[in-house]
């Protein structure tokens, strides 16, 4: 069992190991008083895993409570948000409760969120049971649901007070899922760490190792730039035009697929770094590019949140292991995505 600390919010840890699933109880009762544990998940990880994790916690003095929603990006929404803040307030969930994410970033992110707004802010944790959840969404405070113009519009930054990842859950996820966490991993890599990114575009690694590495490196992000404004902008490489992709595919291609071709059409101006990251992907059953034109990803692409007037901040790397931040006036970006289009 591995541990890293995020010093941000009230500062958190997050365990990381295989098995340990069955002592979540044990590691919430030593950040947080028995009290009652609202326990989110989605259809297909709560029947799989969310017995084991509400009997934990029930011997370890709390009392549980359960709100399970429908498996998908596409429930990332405010209607499940609502839905998630009235059964807290059914459940008579106080200030002094908590709420807790059982499951993939759709279930972090939005009972993250949930958990931020319900009497303006009850304590949370987190336990991922994705690959990219483990690597990424889990640690850091991002929470947000999508609204109709674009991914993660309405959100807020809200720490967890522990995140627990057990490992030995990506044993059932399915390939595809699991390599939504390998873009990630990928991508942490690209940005801060080229071994990391060889260890990981090998196709041969510990997923363990994986997380904690990619824990370490955005822990250090998030501590010196919690509210994204310089340095974090670095973790979305890939994702303006990925975010695009996600959203023309009406959720088809995954966060992390959609990851993947958006790093490869950002490095498109560093032949060498596009080729190992298009090399990458191929071995790690990642896509490298899409159907959609540059026009339609460049309108998609404008509705994100990243754009600030006539500027759009995007992520280009340097050399493998270095990103650096790009300002482009938005009339180039459809050039841009034109020209990475092409491989
Ligand atoms: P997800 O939560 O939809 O999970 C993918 C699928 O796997 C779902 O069908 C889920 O039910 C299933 N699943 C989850 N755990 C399982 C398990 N152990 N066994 C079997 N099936 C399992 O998607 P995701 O890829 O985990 O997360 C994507 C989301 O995360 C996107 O909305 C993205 O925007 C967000 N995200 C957020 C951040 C952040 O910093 N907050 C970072 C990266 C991504
Ligand atoms: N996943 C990007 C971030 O947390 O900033």
């Amino acid at each position: 069992m591995e541990k890293v600390r995020v010093n941000a919010g009230r500062g958190y840890d997050c365990i990381i190991g295989s098995g340990i699933l069955k002592n979540i109880g044990e590691y919430t009762a030593a950040v947080k008083k028995p009290c009652k544990a609202f326990v989110v998940s989605d259809d297909t990880v709560y029947p799989l895993y969310g017995a084991q994790v509400e009997a934990s916690l029930k011997a370890a003095g709390f009392e549980t409570v359960h709100y399970v929603f429908k498996a998908g990006e596409n429930s990332k929404n405010i209607s499940t948000l609502s839905d998630i803040l009235e059964a807290m307030a059914e459940a008579h969930i106080t200030r002094s409760d908590l709420a807790i994410a059982l499951g993939g970033g759709v279930c972090g992110d939005t009972a993250g969120l949930a958990a931020a707004l319900y009497l303006r802010g009850i304590d949370f944790v987190q336990i991922p049971t994705t690959f990219l959840a483990g690597v990424d969404s889990s640690v850091g405070g991002k929470t947000a649901v999508n609204l109709n113009a674009g991914k993660n519009l309405m959100g807020a930054f809200y720490q967890p007070i522990l995140c627990i990842c057990d490992c030995k859950t990506f044993d059932t996820l399915p390939k595809e899922v699991f390599a939504d966490g390998v873009a990630e991993s990928l991508k942490y890599g690209a940005i801060f760490d080229e071994k990391l990114f060889e260890t990981v575009a090998s196709g041969d690694f510990d997923s363990e190792n994986v997380v904690k590495r990619c824990i370490e490196l955005k822990a250090d992000v998030v501590e010196k730039d919690e509210r994204d404004l310089g340095l974090r902008q670095l973790l979305n490489f890939g994702h303006t035009v990925g975010h695009a992709i996600e959203k023309l595919s009406e959720f088809k291609i995954t966060h992390g697929h959609a990851v993947a071709i958006g790093m490869v059409i950002a490095s498109y101006e560093k032949p060498g770094i596009r080729k190992r990251i298009i090399e990458g992907n191929i071995k790690c059953g990642l896509p490298v590019s899409c159907e959609f034109s540059a026009h339609e990803l460049a309108n998609a692409a404008l509705s994100d949140k990243k754009r600030s007037g006539d500027y759009i901040n995007l992520v280009v790397p340097e050399k493998l292991g270095k990103c650096v931040l790009k300002k482009i006036n938005v009339s180039e970006l459809e050039n841009y995505i034109e020209k990475g289009l092409h491989i």
